[in-house]
Parts: C-alpha cells; structure tokens; sequence
C-alpha cells in the first residue's frame, strides 16, 4: 500500500462528493468510502512494517477524518440544525400597557396628588344606583339622556329598581354607594367602564371609560371645582397655559350643571380641526351635586355641599395621543397597541 493509493482515493472521493447532487448521494458516497475503501486501506496495514504502518495509517486516518467531516456537513445541511451564533438574537417583543390604561393610571396619580381616594363599584349595575337615586324622575325623558342596555330578567316589569338590573351607563352611581357608606368630607374619584347602546362613529363607543370625580365638604363652591380641574388638565397636559370655562348644561344630579371646554391643547386655543375651529374642546360633564342627590347618600343637605364630575377617559386619551378614531382603542390590533 502506497501513500499515493490513499491520495488517488481522496482525489476520488472529493470528485465524486462534488458531482453528486443531493445530500443523500453525497451521504451514501461517505458511507462507501468508509465502509469498503478505507476499511480495505486499514486492512492492508497489517502487512507493512511498523514504520510503513505508522505512515500509511497516519494518512489514511487523515483521510477517515476528512470523509467524517463531509458526512457531517452534510448532515448539519439537510437537518437544517446549523446554528450561526455570531447572529445578532432574535428581539423579544416586550407587552405593554394598554393605552386607556396608561391615561388612567396617570389621571388617578395627578388626582391622588391632590387628595382624592379612588373608589369602585360594579358594571352590572341597578336601576336604583344608576338612575333613581340620582334623581332622575321615573318616565322623565332625562332617562333617555344615555341610551341603555338593560338586562334581560323574567317579569321585569313587576321588579323594583333596585333588582332591575342594566350596565351602567357612567360611573356617577358610584357617587351613592360611596356616600352611603362613608361620612362627609369626601373626596374621591371613580375611573371605571360604562356601557351605551348607541351607534359608534370615531367619537362613541358602546363601552368607554370615564372617571367620576365627587367632592362633598361644608363649603365646597363652583371655584373649589374650578381649581381642580385646571390642575388637574395643566398636569395632564404639562402646559401652565391651559385654561377651562364652563357652560350651563343639564343633568339630573348637580345643580347648577354644566360642560367643561378645555383651551384646545393641540393649536393653544388658535382653532384647528381637532377642536373644529372653535380653540375649545368639550371634556368633562359637571355641577353642584343635587340635594335630592345627597339626600339618596344619606347626606344632610343643609350642612353639606359639593361638586362632581365625570369626564371621558377616551375623549382625553384620544387628545393626548392625537387619535381621530375611539374605536382604535377597542380593536385589539397590535400595530396601533404597540405604539404606546
Ligand atoms: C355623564 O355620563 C355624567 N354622568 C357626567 C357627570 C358626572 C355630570 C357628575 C355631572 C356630574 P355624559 O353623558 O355627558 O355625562 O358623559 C360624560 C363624558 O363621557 C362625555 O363628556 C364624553 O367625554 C364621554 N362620553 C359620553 N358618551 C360617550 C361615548 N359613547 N363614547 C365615548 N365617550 C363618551
């Protein structure tokens, strides 16, 4: 056995591994080579002399290594296994806070910094809480106010009020189970989802989220309120020039009621599409709490005063973010979501 034998069989087999085509070829070439040529290679060492066989065996050794390394590859190549770990990793998406939920966490911290509580109560809701005890009058058209959606229950019509059961339509009947249970001063806010059955457009949803702010004091006034929220929309906003104005509005729960416009914070007060030219945009629902109203939360009347509020966390989200539809906020795709 020759040295040049075994160079012959590396020319040959490297020849034949480059003209076969598939890695299963290339693999059944390997296995030939192995099997049959060299093992006949390794045979025919047994006759050489001891210093022939060390060199003979170290070249076709050399050989054996190269076959097993072909195999190998090819086996990496066809198992698809080969891993380049000098390849920057992949990204790990990292989840984030909801957008409303993000807008309602910094509401309730600029609130809490100004003393309020935070308090809850349920969606599903009573038509005592909702409506009754924040005297809106059985049959008044004031009932219409905020299109429903009522609970489905058996003999409804012979139930009272307080088992007729709806989705609360805004977190003021909070306002009561709150008053209810607690004594004067009180100073809270209610952020929390409320239900309309009313047709979406890029400003309504059937549920949004509002927070409801109470405060009850011996001599809480129109100005205590607007202090508050000129606060709370400068931190909001972190703009020392927003200004508020009031407008006489109606609930059945607060008199005198009214809306709140907030100097638009996208044009200064200038006029632009957002606040549709006027400079104002209309945020918050407002007023002196009703005495029939302190009345349902066992609160005396004469002694006792105050406002509440509720605003649109979506209206002021959708602000803050420059978003022109609401319905974005509830269409769980994740190419709007993950901006935040
Ligand atoms: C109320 O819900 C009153 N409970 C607010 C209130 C509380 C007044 C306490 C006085 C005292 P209104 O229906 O206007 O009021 O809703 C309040 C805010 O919720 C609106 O200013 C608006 O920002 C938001 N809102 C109302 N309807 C929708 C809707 N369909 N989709 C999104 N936001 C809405």
């Amino acid at each position: 056995m020759k040295e040049e034998k075994i160079d012959l069989l590396k020319q040959r087999f490297l020849k034949e591994i480059e003209e076969a085509d598939t890695p299963k070829k290339k693999r059944e070439i390997s296995k030939k080579y192995l099997e049959k040529e060299l093992s006949l290679v390794f045979q025919s060492l047994k006759t050489l002399s001891s210093k022939r066989k060390s060199k003979v065996g170290k070249k076709a050794n050399e050989l054996k290594q190269l076959i097993l390394e072909n195999t190998e590859k090819e086996e990496v190549k066809e198992n698809k296994q080969w891993t380049d770990v000098t390849l920057p990793g992949d990204k790990i998406k990292a989840g984030n806070l909801h957008p409303l939920t993000e807008i309602q966490k910094k509401c309730v911290d600029i609130f809490a910094g100004m003393g309020f509580a935070v308090a809850e109560g349920p969606e599903l809701e009573n038509e005592w809480y909702n409506f009754d005890a924040l005297n809106f009058k059985e049959d008044h058209p004031a009932r219409e106010m905020q299109d429903t959606l009522f609970i489905k229950q058996k003999n409804r019509e012979s139930l009272s009020s307080e088992e007729k059961l709806l989705m609360r339509t805004h977190t003021s009947p909070v306002q009561i189970r709150y008053m209810l249970e607690n004594k004067p001063p009180l100073r809270i806010i209610v952020p929390g989802r409320v239900f309309r059955n009313e047709a979406t457009d890029s400003s309504h949803e059937i549920n949004f989220y509002q927070i409801e702010g109470l405060m009850i004091g011996e001599d809480i006034s129109v100005a205590n309120f607007k202090a508050v929220m000129e606060t709370f929309f400068r931190r909001f906003f972190k703009k020392d020039d927003i200004g508020i104005r009031l407008r006489p509005s109606f609930f059945p729960f607060t008199e005198p009621s009214f809306e709140v416009d907030m100097t638009c914070s996208s044009c200064n007060g200038k006029g632009c599409s957002l606040c549709k030219k006027t400079g104002w945009i209309e945020i918050v629902g407002a007023g002196m709490v009703h005495p029939n109203v302190l009345k349902s939360g066992g609160i005396d009347s004469n002694k006792f005063k105050g406002f509440a509020f509720g605003m649109g966390l979506d209206r002021i989200a959708m602000i803050r973010y420059k978003i022109d539809d609401i319905r974005l906020f509830y269409s769980g795709d994740v190419r709007f979501l993950s901006q935040f």
